[in-house]
C-alpha cells in the first residue's frame, strides 16, 4: 500500500519506520524542516531504542521517503495517518490545532480523497465531529486507529501489539484500514470510531488507575508496617488483576498520562458526568511526586543550603522526554527552597536542561551525584543507576547519607549495608530516616 505519515513525533516516526519494515511505501511528512533532517541522514531526532536503525533500514531499501509539507508534490496515497500532537488546553482538554491543520493541508493536497487514519489521541466524539465539518462534504473515509506504543520500546510494541483498535462508521474502511497491518499478529477489535477514540482514553485511565491505587495501599502499608512489594505481588498474582502497573513510587508522568486523564475528566464534565474516580487519581499522582521532598523536609527542616543529588531526569526509563516529570517537579520545589542540586540521567539530560532551574549541576555520572551531597533521591529506575556502584557512592557523601529510593528498585538491606538512611515508598516505614538538625553538614 501507498501511505503517508502526516506528523513525526513518537506515534508517527515509529509507525513511518514500521510500515515500511511491513513491505508498504511510507512517505513521512512534517513542518519542521530540523526533524526531516534527522531522519533523512538516517536518524531519529529524540531517543527511542531501535527506531533510528528502523528508519535507516527504510531508507536502504528504499520505501520510506521524508518531506517537509512545503516539498510534497506526489499523491498522498491510499491511507493517510494524521499523527499529528495533541497537547493539553488550560482546561485540560485536547487542542485540536495541528490535527485540523494537518487535516486542511491533507485535503487541498489529495481534493481526490483516500482514507484518513487518525493515530493523534483526540478526545472520543472528535471523529464524529471531524466527518461532520471539516471533512464534510469531502470524499474523504475516516477512522480512528488509536496507538498503545510505550515510549522506550515503541519499535517492539509496533511489531508486537497486543491489540489492533480500528473505529470506522463502515466496514469496508474498517478492512481498509486492517490491510495495512496485514503482518501484525495481534487481535483486532473493530468498532465505531467514537468507540475506537475511547478505547484509548480508558486505557490510558485504568493504568493510571492501577498506579494510583497502588501507591494509596502504599501509604497504608507505611501506616500499618507493611511491605507494598509483597503486596503487590501477591494482588497481581491474580490473573484478573495482573502483576502490570503495580509498582509503587513517586507516580505517573510523560506527555501521555497526566493529559490524558485530564482529557477524559474534562470530557465527562463537558458531556454532564463527574468521574470522581479519576480526579482521585491525579490527586494522589500529584501528591506522589512530592514525597520526596515531604521526608527530605521532615528530615532537615529547612532545605535551604541542603545538598542533594537526583537521580534520573527523565519521566521513566530508556527515554530523554521529560515532559510532565516528577523529578523535574521535585528539582523545581528543592530549588525554590534553598536546596542545592546536582542531578544526573544518562540520555535526558540534554532534554532538561531546558527546562530545569539554571542553578542545578548537571553531572555525568551517579557518583558526581552523590559527591558531598547530604542526600539522594532516586527518581528513576535507569539500569545506569539501580546498578551503580553505592557502595563507592555511599563512601564519597556527606552525612547523614539519605537516600530516598522513589521507584523502590533498591535493596534496602543492600542500601542500608552501604551505609545509607534509606527510606522507599511503603516499605519498611518503621526505619524511616529520624530527623536531624536543619541543613546539617558532615
Ligand atoms: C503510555 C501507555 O503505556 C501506552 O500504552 C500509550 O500508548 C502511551 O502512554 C500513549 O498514550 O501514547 P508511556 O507514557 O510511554 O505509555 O509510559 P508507561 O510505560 O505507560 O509509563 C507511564 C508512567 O507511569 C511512567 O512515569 C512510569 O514511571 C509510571 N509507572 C508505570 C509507575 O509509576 N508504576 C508502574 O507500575 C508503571
Amino acid at each position: 500500500m501507498r501511505i503517508s505519515v502526516v506528523g513525526l513525533g513518537y506515534v508517527g516516526s515509529v509507525a513511518t519506520a514500521g510500515l515500511a519494515q511491513d513491505g508498504h511505501q511510507v512517505v513521512g511528512i512534517d513542518t519542521d524542516w530540523a526533524k526531516i533532517e534527522y531522519y533523512r541522514a538516517g536518524q531519529a531526532p529524540f531517543y527511542e531504542p531501535g527506531l533510528s536503525e528502523l528508519v535507516e533500514a527504510g531508507l536502504q531499501r528504499g520505501n520510506i521517503r521524508f518531506f517537509h509539507s512545503s516539498e510534497v508534490r506526489e499523491p498522498l496515497g491510499d491511507i493517510i495517518v494524521i499523527a499529528t500532537g495533541t497537547p493539553p488546553t488550560q482546561t485540560g482538554g485536547a487542542d485540536l490545532t495541528q490535527v485540523k491543520s494537518a487535516l486542511q493541508w491533507v485535503k487541498e493536497k489529495q481534493p481526490e480523497g483516500g482514507v484518513i487514519v487518525m493515530k493523534s489521541t483526540v478526545p472520543p466524539g472528535t471523529g464524529v465531529r471531524l466527518m461532520d465539518t471539516l471533512l464534510s462534504g469531502t470524499p474523504f473515509d475516516y477512522a480512528s486507529n488509536p496507538e498503545f506504543l510505550r515510549e522506550g520500546r515503541a519499535v517492539k510494541d509496533w511489531f508486537e501489539p497486543d491489540r489492533v483498535v480500528i473505529g470506522a462508521s463502515d466496514e469496508r474502511v474498517a478492512h481498509t484500514v486492517k490491510a495495512m497491518y496485514e503482518r501484525i499478529q495481534a487481535p483486532c477489535v473493530i468498532t465505531d470510531i467514537t468507540s475506537a477514540e475511547l478505547i484509548k482514553y480508558a486505557a490510558n485511565a485504568f493504568l493510571a488507575t492501577k498506579i494510583s491505587f497502588i501507591n494509596e495501599v502504599a501509604m497504608l502499608c507505611e501506616k500499618l508496617g507493611a511491605t507494598i512489594d509483597d503486596v503487590a505481588k501477591g494482588i497481581g498474582l491474580d490473573p484478573r488483576i495482573g502483576p502490570g502497573f503495580l509498582r509503587a513510587g513517586v507516580g505517573y508522568g510523560g506527555s501521555c498520562f497526566p493529559k490524558d486523564v485530564r482529557a477524559l475528566d474534562d470530557l465527562a464534565l463537558n458531556n454532564g458526568h463527574n468521574f470522581d474516580l479519576l480526579r482521585s487519581v491525579i490527586t494522589i499522582n500529584n501528591r506522589q511526586r512530592i514525597l520526596p521532598l515531604y521526608s527530605l523536609r521532615q528530615l532537615f527542616g529547612r532545605l535551604s543550603g541542603v545538598r542533594v543529588g537526583v537521580l534520573g531526569l527523565a519521566f521513566k526509563p530508556h527515554t530523554d522526554d521529560v515532559r510532565e516529570s516528577p523529578s523535574i517537579d521535585l528539582i523545581r520545589l528543592l530549588v525554590e527552597e534553598g536546596a542545592e542540586v546536582a542531578a544526573y540521567d544518562p540520555v535526558a539530560a540534554r532534554s532538561a536542561e531546558g527546562v530545569l532551574p539554571g542553578v542545578v549541576r548537571l553531572v555525568a555520572d551517579p557518583l558526581g551525584c552523590a559527591e558531598g551531597a547530604q542526600a539522594l533521591v532516586l527518581m528513576v529506575e535507569w539500569p545506569q543507576i539501580v546498578k551503580a556502584d553505592w557502595g563507592r557512592m555511599a563512601s564519597v557523601m556527606q552525612p547523614p547519607m539519605f537516600l530516598f529510593d522513589g521507584r523502590n528498585a533498591l535493596n534496602p538491606a543492600d542500601a542500608r549495608a552501604c551505609g545509607f538512611q534509606y527510606r522507599g515508598v511503603g516499605r519498611d516505614a518503621a526505619r524511616a530516616a529520624a530527623p536531624v538538625h536543619a541543613g546539617v553538614r558532615g
